[in-house]
């Protein structure tokens, strides 16, 4: 789907205290992969906690355009017959990943060492990010690409033929990237190696291996290197998703800022890649405590505790955590918003290439509600107004990105005037039940006329 039809306007207004459980949805990125990766199996892959997202919908209906049998068989239950690593066929029409950027940098991977074509297209947000990132690596697998000006979408990859394993070192921090490698590595003969310097998540290296590919990681002054053999058999799984601890952040945030709140998040995923923003806000004084932690399937989880903060101050968030807590930085921004003393965001050029531009969109729409900001390039700071001091009133521009979204409509629960956003549609993509979940906790969010 290339993006909802008409705009959702939304308001949040001053919440009571937000009380009781919290039951984010599956995580994206997990869901994602276990579609692709249950695709590329022989036998039945057995899902449960699926995000029913758009972004992972869209990714599911790829799936079956490339000749897996997908089925949804209850609520965040699915069933994927696949049809083995190197066993894509042709689509027979454009594949519309909609919003979602994982998806379709995934899928190109996927499909690039196998002779086939396939043309690839979104929504608008998705048809402005770069897609070079993904298609160089893929062109020394022997894949080619042809796309619009700047490599965007719509893009058409012609499969390798041929396929040769590559040694490819990661420019960019970025899951994706090092995913669509791999993934493109599954189809190639011998080893193929990726090199990133910064760990990004590592849900594609811990599937890979539960999946009975042959992968790991060495250490090195060089960075992470990554191996995989190439043409394993994949063998399906049984798949439980944890709680997407990015789709917790937004519950999290509003507890912490909402005066009286008590919230508890079960289960949530807490894969040290991905679980930066927990650290940062327990250094700015978060009340935050973990139970029962466990491992299932593969990954850690825990239950999180959540309280209102009033002593929250700001820090200097540490440049070396960006990539383990790249989509948490707008939340963030909200809650620094609140904090005594100046936030400062350094090292997160890589927000500018998201859904939106993430630094640009937070800036505008913070300046807008009465917060002082700074940003250049690789940058974001936020003046902090203390509990209860940001002003609020005015509307935000959320942009084509659910997380800008999901940050306003948190901010406008805690401050002096309500916020209202243009467009609160884009929560759909990673957070379907997101206003249902809030007002069961005891905020206000409406839906006004268009
Ligand atoms: C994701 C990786 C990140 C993240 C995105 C999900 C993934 O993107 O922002 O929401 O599932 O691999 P980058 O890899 O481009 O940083």
């Amino acid at each position: 789907m290339s993006g909802h039809a008409t705009p959702i306007p939304m308001t949040a207004r001053a919440s009571g205290p937000l009380n009781g459980v919290a039951e984010v949805p599956g995580d994206k990125s997990i869901s994602h992969r276990s579609l692709i990766l249950g695709a590329l199996s022989v036998g039945e892959t057995r899902i449960s906690g699926l995000l029913e997202g758009q972004d992972v919908l869209d990714t599911a209906a790829a799936m079956r355009a490339f000749g897996a049998t997908v089925e949804r068989v209850g609520d965040g239950e699915w069933r994927i017959r696949g049809v083995g690593v190197g066993g894509f066929c042709e689509p027979d029409n454009v594949i519309d990943c909609g919003n979602a950027g994982t998806g379709v940098r995934l899928i190109m991977g996927a499909m690039a060492t196998t002779p086939i074509t396939a043309t690839f297209s979104g929504d608008a947000s998705l048809r402005s990010r770069p897609m070079g990132r993904i298609t160089d690596p893929l062109a020394l697998f022997g894949a080619r690409a042809y796309g619009r000006r700047g490599g965007r979408l719509p893009l058409t990859i012609v499969g390798a033929a041929d396929p040769v394993p590559v040694r490819y070192v990661s420019p960019v921090p970025s899951a994706q990237v090092k995913s669509a490698v791999l993934l493109a590595g599954l189809n190639a003969p011998g080893e193929t190696v990726l090199i990133e310097a910064e760990a990004t998540r590592d849900h594609t290296e811990r599937m890979l291996a539960g999946f009975g590919a042959s992968i790991f990681t060495e250490i090195t002054p060089e960075g992470r290197v990554i191996t995989l053999r190439g043409q394993p058999e994949l063998r399906p799984q049984a798949i439980a998703v944890p709680r997407d601890p990015s789709s917790a952040a937004f519950p999290v945030a509003a507890a912490l800022i909402v005066e009286g709140s008590d919230v508890l998040v079960p289960n949530i995923g807490l894969n040290p890649t991905r679980a930066g923003l927990f650290d940062t806000l327990r250094e700015m004084g978060a009340d935050l405590v973990f139970e029962n932690p466990r491992e299932e399937g593969g990954e850690p989880v825990a239950d999180l505790r959540v309280r209102f903060s009033p002593t929250l101050r700001g820090i200097e968030v540490p440049p070396e955590r960006a990539a383990s807590m790249i989509d948490e930085y707008p939340i963030l921004s909200v809650v620094a918003a609140f904090a005594e003393g100046t936030t400062i965001m350094r090292g997160v050029k890589e927000l500018r290439v998201k859904e939106s531009d993430r630094i640009d969109a937070m800036a505008r729409g913070l300046e807008a509600l009465g917060v002082r900001v700074e940003e250049d390039a690789d940058t974001l700071i936020v003046h902090g107004m203390g509990p209860g001091g940001v002003p609020g009133g005015a509307t935000c521009e959320t942009r084509l990105d659910h997380r800008i979204a999901m940050s306003f409509l948190c901010l406008g629960m805690a401050s002096k005037r309500p916020v209202s956003l243009d467009d609160g549609g884009p929560v759909a993509t990673s957070f379907p039940g997101f206003e249902g979940l809030m007002a069961g906790l005891g905020a206000t969010i409406s839906r006004d006329e268009g």
